[in-house]
């Protein structure tokens, strides 16, 4: 989610610094900062830019390390910006990822004496460090021993000031490449900053860490096995290293969604206790035990999120849960009865008619909550507290994996808020460890993305699509129809599949086709009755069925199959089909599925 950049050579550092810098920004931004020996550390809050106009004039070295950071832990400010340094400023890091133990880590540290200047967990990695370096120059076997406290997901560079021309690097979870170049070596998160300076990259892997100097690096493993490089060549266009090999932002981001959901529930759940840890919003759980109405409000999918939101915290429950949308909500009568809040859903926090809804239900003295993907954004500041998504930043303007971390995040919430009511420990730790195998159950789906493709080519021409589920997956449905909507500029209807007979289906016939969710669970033989009446009126029907059904492949034109899970889950699941299918349909339609037409990626007006 943030950039790393860091060189040691034989040219001046700090034009080299600004220019991975900006080449990391594309990745979302909220601070800058860089280190150089014996010049010092700077940073400042927004864009590279920034940074640059409050640099002096005379910094001279020729090694450094640099950060664009997307924040996770603590608010977008100046000091949380890194790098950070241990306790006596020897030892200077930069991080990607999230420190799940931060907390402990940074208790223990505190007890020993050791005073933290920022709110971030990566401040703690770099006490470590220094601590275990000693008194001499940080070596590898010190790096490799201060990690070994860590739990989470790290890519980090690493200076000790004292020996200033050796630069470490270390990976676990997050990506960390190493450029090998004429002048110098580099160390990039991301192997597109390396372009200007090099075409040979060695790929760090988990559990390994580098070891640079001016001329030369080595590679090793935590446990100090030295590891023969192989050097891969970099020969994509920059734009596509961006995009990571995919041909959009788009699918680089559905694709992303195993990811997404490991990042979202990172650090959060207790399997064997069944339970949730929110710090967002602990300090608020007296109210939150209390809570007997909670009004969702979002726009657009996150307002489809919020369905999700709706149907699982009343199954799990005795809150009676109300989703709005923003933009009609802020203009109601607004009864605020005891015991009542208000939580916005939204990935960017900056959707004006979200924020003004917040605005308006504090005033009417409601508790205000956010699930929120932009760290520092202006609903994270106006809201009581919140759960930060952890997605990263969402380049396409469609929202598909902040959908998925949104439900993903609810789902926690709807664990959290169940558990401290009749929820017991063991029914939370089935949710929770159901949770917890999601990722691997979404790449299954991914895995499967040609047959979706065939599908979308074959129904390309199509003017209408009706989408159809029950229960929770009727905000999938709604989903479905509006990712095709956006992505395709074809006419498409989510309803829920009982309604179908109430209206829509005087609309069925041969040209227009149904996609329908129809999985395995409580609703299912209504849904496959909701299927016959369809095929009875030759409506072509495209169904997501679990693994194995052969009922419905009897019935259907056409199936895709979705590993088994539980009802309560399995809108994350279901969803990746209908994602990929506006996806793919778009591009055989020869769309801008990244920019589609007047839309926007974050709607600040009204
Ligand atoms: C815009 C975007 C949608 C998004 C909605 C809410 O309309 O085009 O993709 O769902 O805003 O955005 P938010 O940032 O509040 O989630």
């Amino acid at each position: 989610m943030c950039g790393i950049f860091g060189y040691t050579g034989r040219t001046q550092v700090l034009p080299i610094l600004l220019e991975g810098l900006r080449a990391l920004e594309y990745r979302g931004y909220d601070s800058a900062g860089i280190f150089i020996p014996g010049a010092g550390a700077f940073k400042e809050v927004g864009a590279v830019h920034n940074l640059i106009n409050e640099l002096p004039d005379d910094l001279t070295g020729t090694s450094g390390i640099g950060h664009m950071r997307w924040a996770t832990h603590g608010k977008p400010t100046r000091k949380n910006a890194h790098p950070h340094r241990g306790a006596h400023g020897h030892v200077w890091v930069v991080h990607n990822g999230i420190v799940e133990n931060y907390k402990a880590l940074k208790a223990r540290l505190e007890e020993e004496g050791h005073t933290f200047e920022s709110e971030t967990d990566t401040e703690v990695i770099a006490h470590l460090i220094e601590k275990e370096a000693g008194d001499a120059c940080l070596t590898g076997e010190a790096l490799a021993r201060a990690l070994s406290h860590v739990r989470g997901a790290y890519g980090i560079a690493v200076i000790d000031a004292r020996c200033p021309d050796v630069l470490f690097a270390a990976r676990w979870g997050s990506p960390i490449t190493v450029g090998v170049g004429e002048e110098g070596m580099f160390v990039s998160s991301d192997p597109t900053a390396l372009l200007p300076h090099t075409r040979s990259a060695v790929y760090l892997e988990d559990g390994e860490y580098a070891v640079l100097t001016p001329r030369e690096y080595r590679i090793f493993t935590f446990d100090q096995q030295a590891r023969a490089p192989v050097v891969s060549p970099l020969d994509w266009d920059p734009e596509d290293l961006k995009k990571e090999g995919y041909e959009t932002y788009l699918l680089k981001e559905i694709m992303e969604g195993p990811e997404v959901l490991k990042n979202s529930v990172r650090g959060r759940l207790v399997p064997e206790e069944g339970r949730a840890v929110l710090g967002g919003i602990e300090r608020f759980a007296d109210e939150l035990r209390a809570l007997r109405h909670l009004t969702i409000v979002a726009c657009g999918t996150a307002f489809y999120a919020g369905l999700y939101g709706k149907y699982l915290i009343e199954e799990l429950t005795d809150i009676h849960v109300d989703v709005e949308a923003a933009s009609e909500f802020r203009y109601r009568r607004m009864v605020h009865r005891p015991h009542s809040a208000v939580l916005a859903i939204t990935q960017s926090g900056e959707t004006a008619d979200t924020l003004e809804s917040v605005k308006e239900a504090k005033r009417k003295g409601f508790l205000t909550l956010g699930i929120v993907n932009v760290v520092g954004s202006s609903i994270t500041r106006i809201t009581d507290a919140g759960i930060y998504n952890h997605a990263g930043p969402e380049i396409s303007v469609a929202s598909t994996k902040a959908y998925l971390s949104q439900l993903e995040v609810l789902a926690l919430l709807a664990l959290f808020l169940a558990r401290q009511r009749e929820m017991g420990e063991a029914e939370g730790e089935v949710l929770a460890r159901e949770m917890l195998a999601l990722p691997e159950k979404v790449a299954a789906v991914l895995a499967r993305r040609e047959e979706v493709c065939a599908l979308a080519a074959r129904w390309k021409d199509a003017r209408d699509f009706l989408f159809l589920a029950r229960k929770g997956n009727v905000g999938v449905a709604y989903e479905g129809a509006l990712k095709l909507k956006e992505i395709t500029y074809v006419h498409a209807e989510g309803y829920a599949a009982g309604e179908l007979k109430h209206g829509p289906l005087a609309m069925i016939d041969r040209h227009f086709p149904t996609i329908a969710v129809v999985l395995q669970d409580s609703v299912y033989e209504k849904n496959v009755s909701t299927l016959e009446e369809i095929k009875a009126r030759e409506g072509p029907v495209i169904a997501v069925v679990t693994e194995g059904d052969t009922v419905v492949r009897e019935i259907a034109d056409a199936v895709v199959e979705v590993p088994a899970v539980s009802e309560h889950l399995s809108p994350m699941v279901s969803v990746v089909p209908l994602h990929l299918f506006a996806y793919y349909m778009g591009r055989a339609r020869g769309l801008d599925v990244d920019r589609p037409r007047n839309l926007a990626k974050s709607v600040t007006v009204e």
